[in-house]
Protein backbone atom coordinates (compact mmCIF):
# COMPACT_ATOMS: atom_id res chain seq x y z
CA UNK A 1 0.00 0.00 0.00
CA UNK A 2 1.12 3.04 -0.75
CA UNK A 3 1.04 5.71 1.68
CA UNK A 4 2.64 8.51 -0.29
CA UNK A 5 1.33 11.85 0.36
CA UNK A 6 0.29 13.81 -2.73
CA UNK A 7 -0.04 17.52 -1.39
CA UNK A 8 3.06 17.50 1.00
CA UNK A 9 3.30 20.38 3.63
CA UNK A 10 -0.60 22.44 2.27
CA UNK A 11 -3.09 19.69 2.93
CA UNK A 12 -5.41 20.54 5.73
CA UNK A 13 -5.77 16.76 5.93
CA UNK A 14 -1.59 15.98 6.95
CA UNK A 15 -1.50 13.94 9.95
CA UNK A 16 -5.26 13.95 10.87
CA UNK A 17 -7.31 10.65 12.17
CA UNK A 18 -10.46 10.39 10.10
CA UNK A 19 -12.79 7.24 11.38
CA UNK A 20 -14.55 6.29 8.37
CA UNK A 21 -18.06 4.33 9.17
CA UNK A 22 -19.80 2.37 6.38
CA UNK A 23 -23.10 0.28 6.54
CA UNK A 24 -24.71 -1.84 4.53
CA UNK A 25 -25.38 -0.76 0.97
CA UNK A 26 -24.51 -1.08 -2.68
CA UNK A 27 -22.87 2.28 -2.72
CA UNK A 28 -19.67 0.92 -0.33
CA UNK A 29 -17.94 0.66 -3.20
CA UNK A 30 -17.84 4.67 -3.29
CA UNK A 31 -16.85 4.96 0.13
CA UNK A 32 -13.34 3.00 -1.31
CA UNK A 33 -12.56 6.32 -3.98
CA UNK A 34 -13.08 8.29 -0.48
CA UNK A 35 -10.63 6.41 1.67
CA UNK A 36 -7.91 6.56 -1.06
CA UNK A 37 -7.96 10.22 -1.47
CA UNK A 38 -8.12 10.95 2.38
CA UNK A 39 -5.13 8.57 2.62
CA UNK A 40 -3.21 10.44 -0.35
CA UNK A 41 -3.88 14.10 1.02
CA UNK A 42 -2.17 12.78 4.23
CA UNK A 43 -4.96 11.93 6.56
CA UNK A 44 -4.83 8.39 8.88
CA UNK A 45 -7.86 6.47 8.35
CA UNK A 46 -9.43 3.88 10.16
CA UNK A 47 -12.57 1.90 8.95
CA UNK A 48 -15.49 0.95 11.18
CA UNK A 49 -18.36 -1.38 10.00
CA UNK A 50 -21.58 -2.85 10.44
CA UNK A 51 -22.22 -6.54 9.58
CA UNK A 52 -23.80 -6.09 6.77
CA UNK A 53 -21.29 -3.96 5.01
CA UNK A 54 -19.54 -7.14 4.65
CA UNK A 55 -22.08 -8.33 1.89
CA UNK A 56 -21.22 -5.82 0.04
CA UNK A 57 -17.57 -5.07 0.56
CA UNK A 58 -14.49 -7.91 1.69
CA UNK A 59 -12.97 -6.78 4.52
CA UNK A 60 -9.11 -7.20 3.08
CA UNK A 61 -10.32 -4.24 0.33
CA UNK A 62 -10.96 -1.81 2.96
CA UNK A 63 -7.78 -2.65 5.09
CA UNK A 64 -5.65 -2.57 2.39
CA UNK A 65 -6.97 1.23 1.26
CA UNK A 66 -6.63 2.46 4.50
CA UNK A 67 -3.21 0.44 5.61
CA UNK A 68 -5.34 -0.51 9.45
CA UNK A 69 -7.40 -3.30 10.81
CA UNK A 70 -10.65 -3.20 9.86
CA UNK A 71 -13.25 -2.52 12.98
CA UNK A 72 -15.74 -4.83 12.52
CA UNK A 73 -18.81 -6.59 15.20
CA UNK A 74 -17.80 -9.69 16.37
CA UNK A 75 -16.91 -9.74 20.10
CA UNK A 76 -14.95 -12.55 19.88
CA UNK A 77 -12.07 -10.57 17.15
CA UNK A 78 -12.38 -7.48 19.13
CA UNK A 79 -11.73 -5.86 22.64
CA UNK A 80 -14.49 -5.15 24.66
CA UNK A 81 -13.33 -1.42 24.44
CA UNK A 82 -12.31 -1.60 21.05
CA UNK A 83 -15.16 1.01 20.41
CA UNK A 84 -13.83 3.44 23.15
CA UNK A 85 -10.11 3.09 21.70
CA UNK A 86 -11.03 4.24 18.79
CA UNK A 87 -13.52 7.11 19.38
CA UNK A 88 -10.82 8.32 21.19
CA UNK A 89 -8.58 7.94 18.51
CA UNK A 90 -10.51 10.00 15.80
CA UNK A 91 -10.66 13.53 14.84
CA UNK A 92 -13.64 13.31 13.04
CA UNK A 93 -16.10 10.35 12.52
CA UNK A 94 -17.35 9.92 8.56
CA UNK A 95 -20.43 7.44 8.06
CA UNK A 96 -20.89 6.76 4.59
CA UNK A 97 -23.10 5.10 2.99
CA UNK A 98 -25.12 5.31 6.30
CA UNK A 99 -28.38 3.65 5.74
CA UNK A 100 -31.65 4.10 7.56
CA UNK A 101 -31.90 1.27 9.93
CA UNK A 102 -28.35 3.17 11.35
CA UNK A 103 -29.36 6.50 11.05
CA UNK A 104 -32.50 5.42 13.91
CA UNK A 105 -30.09 3.49 15.51
CA UNK A 106 -27.68 6.59 15.62
CA UNK A 107 -30.57 8.83 16.61
CA UNK A 108 -32.52 6.72 19.10
CA UNK A 109 -28.74 5.60 21.11
CA UNK A 110 -29.18 2.11 20.14
CA UNK A 111 -25.44 0.20 20.85
CA UNK A 112 -25.98 -2.93 19.53
CA UNK A 113 -22.75 -3.44 17.06
CA UNK A 114 -19.60 -1.88 16.62
CA UNK A 115 -20.44 1.32 14.40
CA UNK A 116 -23.52 2.05 17.06
CA UNK A 117 -21.54 1.81 20.15
CA UNK A 118 -18.51 3.65 18.63
CA UNK A 119 -20.87 6.69 17.47
CA UNK A 120 -22.54 6.27 21.12
CA UNK A 121 -19.63 6.97 22.85
CA UNK A 122 -17.69 9.52 19.95
CA UNK A 123 -20.81 11.89 19.93
CA UNK A 124 -20.57 12.34 23.96
CA UNK A 125 -17.02 13.43 23.34
CA UNK A 126 -18.76 16.13 21.31
CA UNK A 127 -16.36 15.73 18.14
CA UNK A 128 -17.52 16.33 14.64
CA UNK A 129 -19.58 13.72 12.92
CA UNK A 130 -20.44 13.48 8.98
CA UNK A 131 -23.27 11.57 8.16
CA UNK A 132 -23.93 10.47 3.91
CA UNK A 133 -27.11 8.79 3.65
CA UNK A 134 -27.57 6.26 0.85
CA UNK A 135 -30.97 4.29 0.22
CA UNK A 136 -33.99 3.52 -1.86
CA UNK A 137 -36.60 6.67 -2.02
CA UNK A 138 -39.08 5.41 -0.04
CA UNK A 139 -37.11 4.78 3.00
CA UNK A 140 -35.61 8.09 2.75
CA UNK A 141 -38.70 10.11 2.33
CA UNK A 142 -40.41 7.77 5.47
CA UNK A 143 -41.19 10.62 8.16
CA UNK A 144 -39.72 8.65 10.82
CA UNK A 145 -36.23 8.38 8.87
CA UNK A 146 -36.59 11.88 8.13
CA UNK A 147 -37.23 12.96 11.58
CA UNK A 148 -34.05 11.19 12.69
CA UNK A 149 -32.16 12.64 10.71
CA UNK A 150 -33.31 16.07 12.12
CA UNK A 151 -32.77 14.81 15.40
CA UNK A 152 -28.86 13.89 14.76
CA UNK A 153 -28.50 17.42 12.64
CA UNK A 154 -29.81 19.00 16.21
CA UNK A 155 -26.98 17.50 17.80
CA UNK A 156 -24.58 18.89 15.80
CA UNK A 157 -24.00 15.86 13.01
CA UNK A 158 -23.69 17.10 9.82
CA UNK A 159 -25.40 15.90 6.66
CA UNK A 160 -23.65 15.22 3.01
CA UNK A 161 -27.28 14.83 1.18
CA UNK A 162 -27.68 12.07 -1.00
CA UNK A 163 -28.23 12.81 -4.67
CA UNK A 164 -31.24 12.24 -7.39
CA UNK A 165 -30.44 9.34 -9.94
CA UNK A 166 -31.02 5.88 -10.89
CA UNK A 167 -31.21 3.77 -7.41
CA UNK A 168 -29.55 0.46 -7.22
CA UNK A 169 -32.94 -0.92 -6.73
CA UNK A 170 -34.05 0.32 -10.32
CA UNK A 171 -35.83 3.27 -9.70
CA UNK A 172 -35.13 6.89 -10.51
CA UNK A 173 -35.24 9.45 -7.37
CA UNK A 174 -33.59 11.00 -4.29
CA UNK A 175 -31.60 8.83 -1.91
CA UNK A 176 -28.27 7.47 -4.29
CA UNK A 177 -24.98 8.42 -1.81
CA UNK A 178 -23.71 11.77 -2.35
CA UNK A 179 -20.59 12.38 -4.80
CA UNK A 180 -17.41 10.98 -3.11
CA UNK A 181 -16.16 14.88 -4.25
CA UNK A 182 -18.53 16.33 -2.26
CA UNK A 183 -18.01 14.45 1.06
CA UNK A 184 -14.46 14.93 0.71
CA UNK A 185 -15.58 18.90 0.17
CA UNK A 186 -17.31 18.52 3.42
CA UNK A 187 -14.87 16.76 5.21
CA UNK A 188 -12.31 19.72 3.77
CA UNK A 189 -15.04 22.35 5.24
CA UNK A 190 -14.58 20.28 8.87
CA UNK A 191 -11.08 21.28 8.83
CA UNK A 192 -11.90 24.78 7.54
CA UNK A 193 -14.63 25.61 8.60
CA UNK A 194 -14.78 29.26 6.55
CA UNK A 195 -14.98 27.71 3.76
CA UNK A 196 -18.95 26.54 4.85
CA UNK A 197 -19.72 30.20 5.24
CA UNK A 198 -18.48 30.91 2.17
CA UNK A 199 -20.21 28.44 0.34
CA UNK A 200 -23.32 28.88 1.97
CA UNK A 201 -23.44 32.68 1.00
CA UNK A 202 -22.62 31.84 -2.80
CA UNK A 203 -24.86 28.80 -3.61
CA UNK A 204 -26.56 30.51 -6.40
CA UNK A 205 -30.65 29.70 -7.35
CA UNK A 206 -32.11 28.58 -10.28
CA UNK A 207 -35.90 29.07 -11.04
CA UNK A 208 -36.94 26.22 -13.59
CA UNK A 209 -39.98 26.22 -15.44
CA UNK A 210 -40.70 22.35 -17.05
CA UNK A 211 -43.50 20.68 -19.15
CA UNK A 212 -45.92 22.07 -21.46
CA UNK A 213 -49.18 24.39 -21.14
CA UNK A 214 -51.92 23.22 -20.94
CA UNK A 215 -54.64 26.50 -22.49
CA UNK A 216 -58.39 25.57 -21.42
CA UNK A 217 -61.00 25.80 -24.03
CA UNK A 218 -63.26 24.94 -21.23
CA UNK A 219 -63.38 23.36 -17.79
CA UNK A 220 -62.30 19.90 -19.50
CA UNK A 221 -60.71 20.78 -22.33
CA UNK A 222 -57.25 22.36 -23.12
CA UNK A 223 -54.72 22.86 -26.19
CA UNK A 224 -51.49 21.45 -25.22
CA UNK A 225 -48.30 19.93 -26.51
CA UNK A 226 -46.23 16.94 -26.40
CA UNK A 227 -43.84 18.08 -23.92
CA UNK A 228 -43.47 15.72 -21.03
CA UNK A 229 -40.98 17.74 -18.58
CA UNK A 230 -38.56 14.69 -18.65
CA UNK A 231 -35.02 17.11 -20.12
CA UNK A 232 -36.31 20.02 -17.75
CA UNK A 233 -36.38 17.32 -14.53
CA UNK A 234 -33.19 15.92 -15.89
CA UNK A 235 -31.83 19.50 -15.53
CA UNK A 236 -33.38 20.27 -12.05
CA UNK A 237 -31.95 16.99 -10.77
CA UNK A 238 -28.31 17.46 -12.35
CA UNK A 239 -27.98 21.23 -10.86
CA UNK A 240 -28.51 19.93 -7.78
CA UNK A 241 -26.22 17.61 -7.69
CA UNK A 242 -23.87 20.58 -8.71
CA UNK A 243 -24.66 22.13 -5.63
CA UNK A 244 -27.22 24.59 -6.87
CA UNK A 245 -30.86 25.72 -5.33
CA UNK A 246 -33.57 24.39 -7.58
CA UNK A 247 -37.10 25.83 -7.77
CA UNK A 248 -39.39 24.43 -10.35
CA UNK A 249 -42.75 25.71 -11.59
CA UNK A 250 -44.34 22.54 -13.59
CA UNK A 251 -47.08 22.16 -15.55
CA UNK A 252 -46.63 17.99 -15.11
CA UNK A 253 -46.18 15.63 -11.72
CA UNK A 254 -42.96 15.51 -10.16
CA UNK A 255 -42.81 12.78 -8.10
CA UNK A 256 -40.16 12.05 -5.61
CA UNK A 257 -38.19 14.93 -5.53
CA UNK A 258 -37.22 17.62 -2.64
CA UNK A 259 -38.04 20.50 -4.61
CA UNK A 260 -40.17 23.31 -3.65
CA UNK A 261 -42.48 23.39 -6.81
CA UNK A 262 -45.31 25.47 -7.88
CA UNK A 263 -47.73 23.30 -10.34
CA UNK A 264 -49.50 25.59 -12.61
CA UNK A 265 -51.40 24.70 -16.03
CA UNK A 266 -51.76 27.70 -18.49
CA UNK A 267 -49.14 30.48 -19.87
CA UNK A 268 -50.50 33.06 -18.00
CA UNK A 269 -49.99 30.89 -14.68
CA UNK A 270 -46.80 30.05 -15.70
CA UNK A 271 -46.28 33.98 -15.92
CA UNK A 272 -47.46 35.03 -12.67
CA UNK A 273 -45.01 32.41 -10.85
CA UNK A 274 -42.23 33.29 -12.97
CA UNK A 275 -42.98 36.82 -11.64
CA UNK A 276 -43.27 36.03 -8.53
CA UNK A 277 -40.10 34.35 -7.85
CA UNK A 278 -37.74 35.87 -10.54
CA UNK A 279 -36.44 38.34 -8.36
CA UNK A 280 -34.70 35.79 -6.11
CA UNK A 281 -33.01 33.21 -8.89
CA UNK A 282 -29.64 33.59 -9.95
CA UNK A 283 -30.86 32.12 -13.14
CA UNK A 284 -33.93 31.08 -14.79
CA UNK A 285 -33.79 28.34 -17.15
CA UNK A 286 -37.30 28.17 -19.57
CA UNK A 287 -37.50 24.31 -20.79
CA UNK A 288 -41.13 24.74 -20.40
CA UNK A 289 -43.00 24.54 -23.90
CA UNK A 290 -45.29 27.32 -23.53
CA UNK A 291 -48.12 27.70 -25.97
CA UNK A 292 -47.69 30.41 -28.31
CA UNK A 293 -51.34 31.27 -28.17
CA UNK A 294 -54.41 30.23 -25.52
CA UNK A 295 -58.32 30.77 -26.54
CA UNK A 296 -59.16 34.02 -26.50
CA UNK A 297 -62.48 33.45 -24.38
CA UNK A 298 -62.39 29.97 -22.50
CA UNK A 299 -65.99 28.63 -21.97
CA UNK A 300 -66.77 28.40 -18.06
CA UNK A 301 -69.08 25.62 -18.35
CA UNK A 302 -68.59 22.38 -20.73
CA UNK A 303 -68.87 22.84 -23.84
CA UNK A 304 -71.25 19.92 -25.62
CA UNK A 305 -72.42 19.30 -29.21
CA UNK A 306 -76.06 20.25 -28.72
CA UNK A 307 -74.89 23.81 -28.57
CA UNK A 308 -72.20 24.07 -30.89
CA UNK A 309 -73.34 21.91 -33.92
CA UNK A 310 -71.13 20.77 -36.59
CA UNK A 311 -68.73 23.14 -36.30
CA UNK A 312 -66.67 24.84 -33.75
CA UNK A 313 -64.50 28.24 -33.80
CA UNK A 314 -61.90 28.96 -30.68
CA UNK A 315 -60.71 32.32 -31.53
CA UNK A 316 -56.74 32.18 -30.57
CA UNK A 317 -54.87 35.80 -28.94
CA UNK A 318 -50.88 35.42 -28.61
CA UNK A 319 -49.81 34.71 -24.75
CA UNK A 320 -47.40 36.85 -23.42
CA UNK A 321 -43.72 35.78 -23.53
CA UNK A 322 -42.53 34.87 -20.27
CA UNK A 323 -38.72 34.55 -21.52
CA UNK A 324 -38.60 37.99 -23.43
CA UNK A 325 -40.43 39.51 -20.00
CA UNK A 326 -37.37 38.17 -18.16
CA UNK A 327 -35.45 39.01 -20.33
CA UNK A 328 -36.22 42.75 -20.21
CA UNK A 329 -36.22 43.45 -16.46
CA UNK A 330 -33.40 40.99 -15.64
CA UNK A 331 -30.62 42.52 -13.30
CA UNK A 332 -27.32 42.18 -14.12
CA UNK A 333 -26.54 38.86 -12.21
CA UNK A 334 -29.42 37.39 -13.38
CA UNK A 335 -28.93 34.86 -16.66
CA UNK A 336 -32.20 33.57 -18.54
CA UNK A 337 -31.58 30.44 -20.48
CA UNK A 338 -33.97 29.70 -23.29
CA UNK A 339 -34.98 26.35 -25.35
CA UNK A 340 -36.04 26.43 -29.19
CA UNK A 341 -37.50 23.18 -30.36
CA UNK A 342 -37.62 22.91 -34.17
CA UNK A 343 -37.43 20.72 -37.59
CA UNK A 344 -34.62 22.47 -39.38
CA UNK A 345 -32.53 25.66 -38.95
CA UNK A 346 -32.29 24.81 -35.75
CA UNK A 347 -29.02 26.95 -35.11
CA UNK A 348 -30.42 29.92 -37.07
CA UNK A 349 -33.72 30.24 -35.38
CA UNK A 350 -32.16 29.74 -31.93
CA UNK A 351 -30.20 32.68 -32.37
CA UNK A 352 -32.87 34.95 -33.90
CA UNK A 353 -34.24 33.80 -30.56
CA UNK A 354 -31.56 34.55 -27.84
CA UNK A 355 -31.58 38.01 -30.05
CA UNK A 356 -35.33 38.77 -29.43
CA UNK A 357 -35.67 37.43 -25.87
CA UNK A 358 -32.15 38.78 -24.56
CA UNK A 359 -31.78 35.63 -23.49
CA UNK A 360 -27.96 34.73 -22.25
CA UNK A 361 -28.18 31.23 -23.89
CA UNK A 362 -31.00 29.64 -26.14
CA UNK A 363 -30.52 25.49 -26.57
CA UNK A 364 -31.68 24.07 -29.40
CA UNK A 365 -32.90 21.30 -29.79
CA UNK A 366 -34.19 18.69 -32.57
CA UNK A 367 -37.87 18.14 -32.31
CA UNK A 368 -37.30 14.45 -33.50
CA UNK A 369 -34.91 13.65 -31.11
CA UNK A 370 -35.96 15.41 -27.75
CA UNK A 371 -39.92 14.69 -28.13
CA UNK A 372 -40.91 11.40 -25.53
CA UNK A 373 -37.60 10.11 -25.50
CA UNK A 374 -35.12 9.79 -22.92
CA UNK A 375 -32.34 11.14 -25.80
CA UNK A 376 -31.64 14.47 -26.68
CA UNK A 377 -29.31 16.45 -29.11
CA UNK A 378 -28.52 19.89 -28.35
CA UNK A 379 -26.66 23.32 -30.20
CA UNK A 380 -26.01 25.52 -26.67
CA UNK A 381 -25.88 29.17 -28.26
CA UNK A 382 -24.43 31.92 -26.17
CA UNK A 383 -24.42 35.53 -26.86
CA UNK A 384 -21.53 35.79 -28.75
CA UNK A 385 -23.28 33.26 -30.89
CA UNK A 386 -21.31 30.63 -30.89
CA UNK A 387 -22.84 27.53 -31.55
CA UNK A 388 -21.35 24.48 -28.52
CA UNK A 389 -22.68 20.97 -30.17
CA UNK A 390 -23.59 17.89 -27.89
CA UNK A 391 -23.79 14.71 -29.17
CA UNK A 392 -27.16 12.68 -28.68
CA UNK A 393 -27.13 10.88 -25.72
CA UNK A 394 -29.10 10.40 -22.74
CA UNK A 395 -30.99 13.15 -21.46
CA UNK A 396 -29.26 13.01 -18.14
CA UNK A 397 -25.99 13.66 -19.88
CA UNK A 398 -27.36 16.25 -21.99
CA UNK A 399 -28.46 18.05 -18.72
CA UNK A 400 -24.92 17.93 -17.65
CA UNK A 401 -23.08 18.96 -20.69
CA UNK A 402 -25.57 22.27 -20.77
CA UNK A 403 -25.24 23.01 -17.27
CA UNK A 404 -21.63 22.51 -17.12
CA UNK A 405 -21.70 24.99 -19.57
CA UNK A 406 -24.51 28.07 -19.02
CA UNK A 407 -23.41 27.74 -14.64
N1 LIG B 1 -41.26 30.90 -24.22
C1 LIG B 1 -41.79 31.71 -23.24
N2 LIG B 1 -43.03 32.23 -23.40
C2 LIG B 1 -43.75 31.97 -24.52
C3 LIG B 1 -43.19 31.16 -25.53
C4 LIG B 1 -41.95 30.62 -25.34
O1 LIG B 1 -41.15 31.95 -22.23
N3 LIG B 1 -44.95 32.48 -24.66
C5 LIG B 1 -39.91 30.36 -24.01
C6 LIG B 1 -39.84 28.86 -24.03
O2 LIG B 1 -39.98 28.32 -22.74
C7 LIG B 1 -38.46 28.60 -24.58
C8 LIG B 1 -38.22 29.79 -25.49
O3 LIG B 1 -39.11 30.77 -25.06
O4 LIG B 1 -37.48 28.59 -23.59
C9 LIG B 1 -38.40 29.53 -26.94
O5 LIG B 1 -39.67 29.01 -27.15
P1 LIG B 1 -40.27 28.64 -28.61
O6 LIG B 1 -41.71 28.29 -28.43
O7 LIG B 1 -39.40 27.69 -29.31
O8 LIG B 1 -40.07 29.94 -29.35
P2 LIG B 1 -41.03 31.02 -29.85
O9 LIG B 1 -40.36 32.30 -29.58
O10 LIG B 1 -42.38 30.81 -29.26
O11 LIG B 1 -41.03 30.79 -31.38
P3 LIG B 1 -41.86 29.83 -32.34
O12 LIG B 1 -42.65 30.72 -33.11
O13 LIG B 1 -40.78 29.12 -33.09
O14 LIG B 1 -42.68 28.87 -31.50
Amino acid sequence: MNNEVENTGKSPLLGKNILIGLTGSISCYKTCELIRKLIKNGARVKTVISPATLEFIGEKTLETLSDNKVYCDTFSKSRSTEHINIADWADLFVIAPITANTISKFASGIADNLITSTFNAYLGLKKPVIIAPAMNTGMLHNPFVQNNIKRLQNEGVKIVESETGQLACGTVGDGRLADVEKIYEKILENFHPERTSDQMTTKKRILLTMGGTKEPIDPVRFISNASSGRMGLCLADCARSMGYDVEIISTVKVENRPYKITYVNSALEMLDAVEKNFKNADYLIMAAAVADYRVKNPCSTKLSKENTGESVTLELVQNPDILKNMGKIKKENQKTIGFSLGTENLVETAKAKLQAKNADFIIANKAKVALNTGENEVWIIDKGGNATHIEKSSKENVAKAILERVL
